[in-house]
């Protein structure tokens, strides 16, 4: 028998950070993002059941065994619930709207859409329809199974990851959706990212995650991590703080470079533009008093989040004063997104 299913899902940025992991992929901290759009995976999976065990992967339409050893690891973590992964002929074939490894969650789009189309074609081969929010979380957990980040991309809006205090639905082990606990203010956010390099990041975030293990300063940013998610949970709800959630955003990109810059094996993912940016933001939202402002992901691309309405005057300033700083002259115009979609 054959079966296929195909998804398309968003990366996301984290606005309070996941920085640090314990056992198989659970969070030392809980984790807040925003689910973006423009930036989203395409996968198609083909599984013939009854043939000789294989699995084939393709990115844009080309063979790419390098992706094997991750997706292997992936599917042994699950393959007890999904037997017939490891008896079936696989071919996976996805691309990607930006560019991989480039810092921005490639892994987060690629696993989550993994994710959804094992579980589809697993409903498939059990005949089962039913979408609940239980089969959300499932998939949610799966993801995480595959990368940590993972787990926010399969909800629209805003997700939370990792067990929060106060917050009696969050869990380490699967993310939960955050969109009806956010002022509408921040779901009609633009993220207009500044692509500064987009070549392959001399450390993965695998290799970051498990520095952390080792960090001097290890303790306290789980400390401050918690204290942060609380005080932005509070910053995104009616009405919306808007200055306090510029500062915790800012703060949390510094603090995710400053620990891999302090760390015992330490390491450098921003770039002298990444700093020029960061400048250029904070002189531009003194004189203009618009409500601009960054956040940085494992790598040297740049965020730029701020309200759909100011996007002409932003816009102007970005493609003034900031392209000059992307080496590819290069800037890729995502939003707040509504998650993942089926397609056919
Ligand atoms: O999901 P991973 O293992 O690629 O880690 C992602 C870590 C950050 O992107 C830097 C932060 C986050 O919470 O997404």
């Amino acid at each position: 028998m054959s079966y296929k299913a195909s998804w398309r899902s968003p990366s996301n940025i984290a606005l309070i950070k996941y920085w640090g992991k314990h056992e198989l992929q659970l969070p030392r901290n809980p984790s807040l993002s925003f689910t973006l759009s423009a930036c989203h995976t395409n996968m198609t999976m083909t599984v013939s059941t009854g043939e000789h065990p294989s699995l084939t992967i393709l990115y844009e339409g080309n063979p790419k065994p390098a992706f094997a050893t991750k997706i292997n690891a992936f599917f042994s973590r699950i393959d007890s619930y999904f037997p017939w992964l490891r008896t079936s002929s696989i071919l996976i074939d996805s691309f990607n709207t930006f560019p991989h490894g480039a810092g921005i969650a490639s892994s987060a789009s690629a696993m989550s859409a993994l994710a959804l189309c094992i579980k589809d074609i697993d409903d498939q081969i059990n005949g089962r329809t039913n979408k609940d929010a239980g089969w959300w979380s499932q998939v949610s957990e799966m993801a995480r199974l595959g990368s940590g980040s993972a787990s926010r991309s399969v909800f629209p809006k805003a997700a939370l990851w990792g067990t929060a205090t106060g917050i009696v639905a969050s869990s380490d082990h699967f993310a939960i959706p955050w969109q009806a606990e956010v002022n509408p203010f921040y779901t009609s956010f633009e993220d207009t990212i500044l692509v500064v390099k987009d070549d392959e990041k001399a450390v993965s975030s695998t290799v970051g995650h498990q520095l952390m293990e080792l960090h001097p300063y290890a303790g306290a940013r789980y400390t401050t991590a918690k204290e942060n998610l609380t005080r932005l949970v509070d910053a995104l709800r009616n009405p919306p703080l808007v200055d306090r959630f510029i500062s915790i955003c800012e703060s949390e990109a510094l603090h995710l470079h400053a620990l891999m810059m302090s760390g015992t094996n330490p390491f450098v993912l921003i770039e002298p533009a990444t700093i020029s940016i960061i400048k250029e933001v904070w002189r531009f939202r003194k004189e203009s008093a618009l409500p601009v402002c960054f956040t940085l992901d494992a790598g040297p691309n740049v965020h730029l989040l701020y309200p759909a309405a100011h996007k002409t005057e932003i816009m102007s300033w970005v493609k003034s004063h900031l392209l000059p700083y992307c080496a590819t002259e290069k800037l890729i115009e995502d939003r707040v997104g509504s998650g993942p979609e089926k397609i056919s």
